[in-house]
């Protein structure tokens, strides 16, 4: 029995080696002591050209971890934009979840709070967002996290609207006031043939 237990355990090691233990880190297993802010000139961002600034530091009801080595501060996908996008898709274990798909910025863990500005990149798409951090150890493992949002992810959001959108919703535009034009022209054009006919008439 024991020399089963001590084989299992040398697997457990094994596997957790090869995999380097990022399969079992669940998000829901990771305290939340980081407090961490973002601040925007308005609710609604552009992709490519406006900032937000991010402040983040420990909350002071917990004590400071010395396992805390790294900061990673990420821009998430609020549920709303996630819905029937499965490449957006929030899952428990971290290794699967797509919830953060964009780097804000990542450095040494200081136990003063530290701020960091961030122009929005071009290639963000347009959807509702908040602003999250981990505390990550000395093997890039998350072991804690804050978040600008509350635990259901419903408050404090922002949207950032994509270059792309822009420039296709610009476009769109574009081409409909052209038909609309051009139809507009057709119609007068047509409606004066018909006066010319019924005044020959
Ligand atoms: C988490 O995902 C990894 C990688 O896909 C997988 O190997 C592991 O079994 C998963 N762990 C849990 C607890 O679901
Ligand atoms: C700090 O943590 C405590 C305990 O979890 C919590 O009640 C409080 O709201 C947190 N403070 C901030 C500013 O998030």
């Amino acid at each position: 029995m024991a020399g089963g237990g001590l084989l299992l355990g040398l697997i457990v090691v094994l596997v957790c080696f090869s995999q380097t233990c990022s399969a079992i880190i669940t998000f829901s297993s990771l305290q939340r002591t980081l407090v961490i802010t973002a601040s925007h000139p308005q609710r609604l961002l552009k992709a490519g050209e406006d900032k937000i600034t991010v402040t983040w530091g420990l909350n002071q009801s917990f004590s400071a971890d010395s396992a805390y080595k790294t900061i990673k501060v990420q821009l998430c996908y609020a549920p709303i934009s996630q819905v029937d996008r499965a490449w957006r898709k929030t899952v428990d274990n971290l290794s699967k979840d797509k919830t953060c798909q964009f780097k804000i910025v990542k450095t040494p863990y200081t136990t003063t709070t530290q701020t960091f500005e961030w122009k929005i990149e071009r290639e963000v798409p347009t959807a509702t967002y908040f602003v999250r951090a981990y505390a990550l150890d000395a093997d890039n493992q998350q072991v804690a996290y804050g978040q600008t949002t509350d635990a259901k992810k419903t408050t404090n959001l922002f949207e950032i609207q994509a270059i792309t959108g822009r420039h296709v919703s610009l476009d769109i535009a574009s081409v409909c006031f052209s038909v609309f034009s051009i139809v507009a022209l057709m119609g007068f054009f047509f409606a004066e043939k018909r006066k010319g006919r019924k005044a020959q008439q």
